[in-house]
């Protein structure tokens, strides 16, 4: 096991140092995959620094450059001295050629872009089980000309003489290709020997230790102190919340807010799931009405969404008082947004983070300065599937741990125009045919997300003998890998005939059931 630092964090035994690429995340998956813990950095983190943290690997990600371009981003070259193997990949092969007396230049008429079938020469160690012929995923306009004296290619394609190249002695190799995507078929078997064979890594980054270590943490974090955790329903706070009872158990303090916008059954399954059948006690708040009251006659979405922002945190105020106090709020922040959290707060006596935000609905905009809590967040090490595998071996119900993203502002935002109870408890019954529907024909975990919006225009039809004049509900059924980019769903033409007759003879308010077939972009996912 990778060494904890002297804060008891879990030291990474990979670092990926990160050239812009947009796969830099993707490498560290792919490493925590193969139960490595790795972290991404700047590509500025200096040798000494890396000296103190001692990676068993380090990994120099793609990037948009050209090495030999003016101002390119370059690594503090005493890496190249440190004894720890590197692996290149793309830009940072070609940085590792430049750095050491190679040359790189443009690839003229070899750019290569794609799929390229890898074909090698010598397997050495790090190509070992990666079978020639086989597909990697190519993206590159500059190659290597000249190798650095000692090190030798391992393996070509087409269009690119050096693919694979490496200093055998001094574990240093860069590929040209891009073994973390998934077209790249055996990327995987690379990135293990690179890991697990040539840097040494034991595979015990895994769900069970992550728990251990974690709660060891928190407990150091807290001591006898009080905390307190905003639950949502969903997998991230889940998860925190049990995370939380096995480490800290009653000094834990759990408030649910119900804001009148969850879906139908929701805060019962809810308050039953966690406060009766997982024995984590619950403070239910009730705050629909007043949620209701300051949308009257709102329709604009950015107001809709910034006065349920704002009455979140006045609630969560006045309940954080009655039932504090407290000294830490427990946020599910996860390593994402740790990467990208440039402008984080922190504590300048602690060194601890401190909430600006409070992250399960994003829409908060912040505390006041008067109520700044210390902040325990176990989670920020993970990524999403992290989470859900620490969720799972929790315990945590299934029904959970899978459940489709549902915004924080709920409901709310997939009412467009103003917010009423009667809107509200219509969508509710439609948003429960949908996902019933969906469920029974076993397409749940098919789709990344599948609801229902109400649009506050009428149209006319006819029931019986009787002309309508109601609501249109707007199908929305989305395939994503993360939400940034969506494609609709192609469900089967059955279950949309279905979901819509169940929709129109079964709610009150509706007549009308139409698809939305939008990609994202130029759409986004929810409506508002
Ligand atoms: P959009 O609509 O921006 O949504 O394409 C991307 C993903 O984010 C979710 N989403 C939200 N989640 N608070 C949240 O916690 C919000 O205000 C919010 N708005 C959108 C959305 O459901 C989708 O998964």
């Amino acid at each position: 096991m990778s060494q904890p630092s002297s804060d008891g964090q879990r030291q990474p035994a990979i670092v990926i140092l990160d050239f812009g690429s947009q796969y830099s995340e993707l490498i560290a998956r792919r490493v925590r995959e193969a139960e490595v813990f790795s972290v991404v950095l700047g590509y500025t983190t200096t040798a000494y620094e890396l000296y103190l943290m001692a990676p068993k690997g380090i990994i120099l990600s793609g990037g948009p450059n050209s090495v030999y371009a003016e101002h390119a981003p370059v690594c503090d070259p005493a890496i190249w001295d440190l004894g720890i193997p590197v692996l290149g990949v793309c830009y940072g092969m070609q940085l590792m050629v430049q750095q050491l007396g190679g040359v790189v230049e443009a690839a003229a008429g070899n750019a290569e872009y794609g799929k390229a079938p890898l074909e090698v020469d010598d397997p050495a160690d790090l190509l070992i089980n990666v079978n020639s012929g086989s597909t990697m995923w190519m993206s590159h306009g500059d190659s290597v000309k000249t190798l650095p004296e000692g090190f030798v290619r391992l393996a070509h394609t087409a269009k690119t003489t050096e693919a694979t190249v490496a200093h055998l002695q001094r574990r240093f190799y860069g590929v040209q290709f891009h073994p973390e995507v998934a077209h790249s078929t055996d990327g995987m078997v690379l990135i293990r020997n690179f890991i697990h064979q040539i840097c040494g890594c034991d595979p015990d980054w895994t769900a069970a230790a992550f728990i251990d270590e974690a709660v060891a943490l928190v407990r150091e974090q807290v001591g006898d102190k009080r905390v307190l955790l905003a639950l949502s329903g969903g997998v991230d706070s889940s998860t925190l919340a049990f995370l939380l009872k096995k480490a800290i158990d009653d000094q834990l303090m759990c408030m649910f807010i119900d804001q009148g916008f969850m879906r139908k059954g929701e805060p019962e399954f809810l308050m039953d799931l966690f406060d009766r059948k997982l024995n984590i006690h619950v403070e239910y708040i009730n705050a629909r009405k007043r949620f209701l009251d300051k949308l009257e006659n709102i329709t604009d979405p950015e107001d809709k969404r910034k006065i349920i922002g704002t009455e979140f945190i006045r609630v969560f105020e006045e309940e954080s008082k009655r039932l504090g106090p407290f000294d830490y709020l427990a946020q599910g922040t996860l390593y994402p947004d740790v990467i990208e959290s440039a402008g984080t707060n922190f504590d300048s006596k602690t060194g601890e983070r401190v909430a600006v935000k409070i992250k399960s609905h994003h829409n908060v905009g912040g505390l006041p300065k008067d109520l700044q809590f210390r902040l325990v967040e176990p989670l920020r090490s993970l990524f999403k599937d992290e989470v859900r595998k620490v969720g799972r071996s929790l315990g945590l119900p299934e029904e959970i741990v899978c459940r489709h993203p549902f915004p924080g502002p709920g409901l709310a935002i997939r009412i467009l125009g103003e917010v009423t109870d009667e809107k509200l408890n219509c969508l509710r019954d439609v948003d429960l045919i949908v996902r019933e529907e969906i469920r029974d024909a076993g397409l749940y975990h098919d789709v990344w997300q599948a609801f229902a919006v109400l649009l506050p225009v009428r149209s006319v039809g006819v029931m019986g003998d009787q002309r309508t004049y109601a609501w249109p509900i707007v199908l929305r059924c989305v395939s994503s890998e993360d939400g940034m980019t969506a494609d609709w769903s192609r469900l089967p033409y059955d279950l949309m005939e279905t979901i819509s007759n169940r929709i129109v003879n079964e709610v009150r308010g509706v007549n009308r059931v139409v698809l939305d077939i939008t990609s994202k972009p130029p759409g986004t996912i929810e409506w508002e």
